[in-house]
């Protein structure tokens, strides 16, 4: 009865934090509200889910599994320690992309008129995650703001990903922070629109493509 019954998803939801210096970071305005929504759809879709999040305001969607992290560095961790008890691996978090080359031991000074401050590129966590002999099921989304469809598809090659889910972040309303959203998902040999909707109801219509293909899949 249940889709996703006997089927273990790690998720990851929300922004990264990346300190600067012992009171300040950089980070993204990610709310966590997909990752949250699809743990809570994947709970009663009868999945055991592991949720990893990132510093967001949202309550612990009921039966699943929660991890609090803060840096992308700590997210990988946390991801490489769930993986091998995962089925299906749902990366909605918005990773920051970079760091601080080095996390000033003291409070940075206001000294100048200009601040220079060297970052360097944070661990890709979907592609490390999706390039194990073990791999889950890799889901990525892709927010992008033009050529939607051409730079999901090249991250679903990249990345080597099983499914990915493309978002417009140029549509009024929806996406980032908002609590609506429209998804193009997209897989090797097929692909569906997702019309706009909240987004608890778009992580259950997403949910039912990744049971489907997971499914068609693992058929042995
Ligand atoms: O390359 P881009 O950041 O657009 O890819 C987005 C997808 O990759 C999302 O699924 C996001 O969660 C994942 N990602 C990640 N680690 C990063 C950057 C992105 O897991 N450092």
């Amino acid at each position: 009865d249940k889709i996703l019954s006997g089927k273990h998803l790690l998720i990851t939801a929300g922004p990264t934090r990346e300190p600067l210096d012992p009171v300040r970071y950089i980070s993204n305005h990610s709310s966590g509200k997909m990752g949250f929504a699809i743990a809570d759809m994947a709970v009663k879709a009868g999945a055991d889910v592991t949720l990893i999040a990132g510093p967001v305001n949202l309550p612990t969607p009921d039966g699943c599994k929660r991890i609090d992290v803060t840096t992308a560095d700590e997210m990988l961790v946390a991801c490489e320690q769930a993986v091998s008890q995962c089925d299906i691996f749902v990366a909605t978090a918005a990773v920051a992309d970079y760091k601080a080359v080095q996390v000033a031991e003291n409070k940075i000074k206001k000294i100048g008129d200009e601040l220079t401050l060297t970052f360097v590129k944070n661990p890709d966590i979907l592609a490390t995650i999706a390039t194990r002999t073990d791999k889950p099921f890799c889901v990525g989304f892709a927010a992008e703001s033009q050529d939607v469809e051409l730079y999901a598809r090249g991250k679903l090659k990249n990345k080597k990903l099983d499914m990915i889910a493309a978002n417009d972040i140029t549509a009024d309303g929806l996406g980032f922070n908002s609590d609506n959203n429209a998804l193009h998902v997209i897989w090797d040999d097929g692909d569906k629109h997702l019309p706009a909707t909240t987004k608890p109801k778009l992580a259950e219509a997403l949910l039912l493509l990744i049971a489907n293909r997971f499914n068609s899949k693992n058929i042995v």
